[in-house]
């Protein structure tokens, strides 16, 4: 992706997507190869200055400002001219497994990025995932990289596809390259179980799993199925990509990120599903289901039947964008709501 976060003054709106893992979640940490779609549901910020020496606000409160992890860590690598208001409207349900923190801090990112003068869409691709993984001190670039390019990805050490861009892994380990694969246009629907999952702590537990005898090799069946996936779905192959779904869900449950919630809608859309799986962390959070063509909204009702929160979903194809909100890019101080 060749076009650039634009320069921008105050106020100004961002939006990112959501995300969810088709395959790989998990394994990708350890620069196995994964698949993430940038959902048509996501995360918009509206920022604007506030004048005098105080604090940013979130929502209109400095504590909730202080209290948020990715705020923090986003202004004090990109500290911006002056405090901001910061007022955020999300469709992605927080802890959810759909990328709220990174959809909110690639929209924060790109916008602190254009006050800066503006950036090139790497740049913004390596600062979000630094500050989600500063925040949240594990993980991959997954999700900051759907935020930032939308549309469906590779990433991974090795990642299929048209190479966008690659970012430094830790410890000695293999950079994270990440490639663009064809959207092959098909709804899905995701099924929040209404539990919230903590990323870090899950993570963390999967660490621990993969130490066991069969975790590399878990790991490596993991990277195959993916690799696989990405075939099927440049091939467009619904038949294909459903049953490496199903595949992959059989690794999840081995590396113990099923929660009984989750067993529960998995059940629901047993018999109408091409394919379904956990996605994102687990321990809670939602699966992604591949309907057949226009079986989606049964879907939707089997997880609701089911105690779920279903979102029939598409694909994004665009990542993270800023715009001045009203009439084009002011000088730093203007638009302040608060005297
Ligand atoms: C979280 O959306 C996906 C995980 O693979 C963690 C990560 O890649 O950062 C579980």
């Amino acid at each position: 992706m060749t076009d650039r976060i634009p320069p921008s003054g105050l106020p100004l709106a961002s939006h990112a997507p959501g995300k969810a893992i088709l395959f790989g979640e998990h394994a990708v940490v350890f620069g196995k190869t994964a698949v993430v779609l940038a959902l048509d549901m996501g995360t918009d910020l509206e920022i604007s200055g506030l004048r005098g020496p105080g604090s940013s606000t979130y929502n209109g409160s400095e504590r909730a400002a202080r209290g948020n992890p990715y705020l923090q860590t986003s202004l004090r690598t990109h500290p911006p001219p002056q405090p901001l208001d910061l007022r955020c409207r999300s469709q992605l349900p927080r802890a959810s497994g759909l990328g709220s923190s990174a959809a909110f801090t690639a929209g924060l990112m790109a916008a602190l990025l254009g006050m800066e003068g503006g950036a090139e869409r790497t740049t913004l691709a390596l600062e979000s995932f630094r500050a989600e993984r500063q925040a949240q001190g594990v993980g991959s670039p997954v999700d900051t990289s759907a935020a930032v390019a939308g549309g469906v990805l590779s990433v991974g050490a090795r990642a299929p596809g048209d190479k966008l861009w690659e970012l430094p892994a830790e410890d000695g380990r293999p950079a994270w390259h990440v490639a663009r694969l064809p959207d092959p246009g098909w709804t899905w629907v995701v099924g929040f179980t209404g539990v919230p999952k903590d990323t870090a702590t899950v993570v963390r537990r999967v660490g621990e799993r993969v130490k066991a005898p069969d975790g590399p090799r878990l790991l490596e069946r993991i990277e195959e199925i993916a690799l696989q996936g990405c075939d099927a779905l440049r091939a467009g192959d619904r038949a294909a990509v459903g049953r490496l779904m199903n595949e992959n869900q059989r690794q999840l449950v081995e590396l113990g990120i099923s929660h009984p919630r989750l067993d529960d809608l998995m059940r629901s859309v047993e018999k109408l599903a091409v394919g379904a799986k956990i996605t994102g962390a687990g321990g809670g959070g939602s699966i992604i289901v591949l309907p057949g063509p226009g079986d989606e909204l049964r879907v939707g009702q089997a997880i609701s039947h089911a105690g779920g929160v279903p979102f029939v979903v598409k694909v994004a194809s665009r990542g993270a964008s800023v715009q001045p909100l009203t009439g084009g890019p002011q000088p730093p101080g203007a638009g302040n709501r608060r005297a």
